[in-house]
């Protein structure tokens, strides 16, 4: 089967899909986008991604290309002509094409791309699941609650995880603050127990994923403080996990070759996994009925 992209209001074979070179995605990286899990053919958290998409835009000053219906619909035909049942969809929404000026142009047509790929299913073995990170310096910009296709440092601090042989690379700022992973929001377990993960400003992405399992929390009476740590308490924890759309609740059980607690999968991440892997199954059941 043929893959499919939408490209400016056409469905056109993946392979042809082309957008100019005078786009300011590329140009500028003067663009935004999102990840939609899909699971069991049903998009998980979507209101939670449209909402952030709407933000990103308006924060950039780019113009919707078209309102949330039209957008659904478009991501829904993506993801159906592309057969994906557990995958993603990804949309990316430039400020379009115009002469290279780094001002923006006098008048701006919004480019939007998307595609849709298949991905692993929800993964049954959480021990199976679980993965190691390394630490690296921040270097990014001061509005990474943006979802900017910008992401040059994201990009060298993954690949850094890569030839260490691990999964992510976590982000650390100024005084030892632990921001976020490369593509992922960061929680622990501390050495007292306590869920924690850093509060929502400027210098981090507000996860949809986060924002999913803290409804979770509220709605299981499990207490969880949003509340930054530094790389001391990091490396201390018990548990350590990352939520972001492609991983889940992905359990990290060693960060610079250090073992966090005993090194297996904590109990905490575990329960939690179970949580949000039923939050999906109930959005997937709701969507077959
Ligand atoms: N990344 N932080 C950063 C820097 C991210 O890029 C992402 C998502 C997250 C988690 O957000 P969410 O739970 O909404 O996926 C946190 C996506 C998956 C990506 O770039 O592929």
């Amino acid at each position: 089967m043929s893959r499919i992209a939408y490209v400016n209001g056409r469905y056109v074979a993946h392979h042809a899909a082309m957008v100019s070179i005078e786009d300011r995605g590329y140009q500028f990286g003067d663009g935004v986008y999102e990840v939609v899990p899909i699971y069991r053919s049903t998009f998980i958290d979507a209101d939670l991604h449209l909402a952030r998409l709407a933000r990103s835009l308006r924060e950039l000053e780019i113009p919707a290309p078209m309102g949330d219906a039209a957008l659904r619909s478009v991501l829904m035909m993506v993801a159906r002509r592309n057969r994906v049942r557990d995958g993603i969809v990804y949309l990316q929404i430039t400020r379009g094409v115009a002469r290279r000026d780094h001002a923006f142009p006098a008048r701006i047509i919004p480019s939007m791309v998307v595609t849709a790929r298949p991905g692993p299913p929800m993964p049954t073995d959480i021990d199976g699941w679980a993965g190691g990170a390394i630490t690296v310096p921040d270097i990014r910009w001061g509005r990474c609650d943006i979802k900017s296709v910008n992401l040059l440092p994201n990009v060298l601090a993954k690949q850094a995880a890569r030839r260490a042989g691990v999964y992510e690379a976590i982000l650390i700022g100024p005084a030892d603050q632990v921001m976020e992973g490369s593509s992922t929001n960061v929680w622990i377990v501390d050495h007292d127990g306590v869920l924690r993960t850093r509060r929502l400003d400027h210098h981090i992405l507000p996860g949809c994923t986060r924002a999913a399992l803290a409804g979770l929390l509220a709605e299981n009476t499990i207490s969880f403080r949003e509340d930054g740590f530094d790389l001391a308490t990091l490396k201390r924890a018990r548990e350590v996990f990352l939520t972001s759309a492609t991983s889940l609740v992905k359990p990290i059980t060693t960060i610079d070759g250090q073992p966090i607690g005993n090194g297996a999968v904590g109990t905490i991440t575990a329960q939690l996994f179970g949580l949000f892997a039923a939050h999906a199954r109930a959005q997937a059941e709701q969507e077959a009925a």
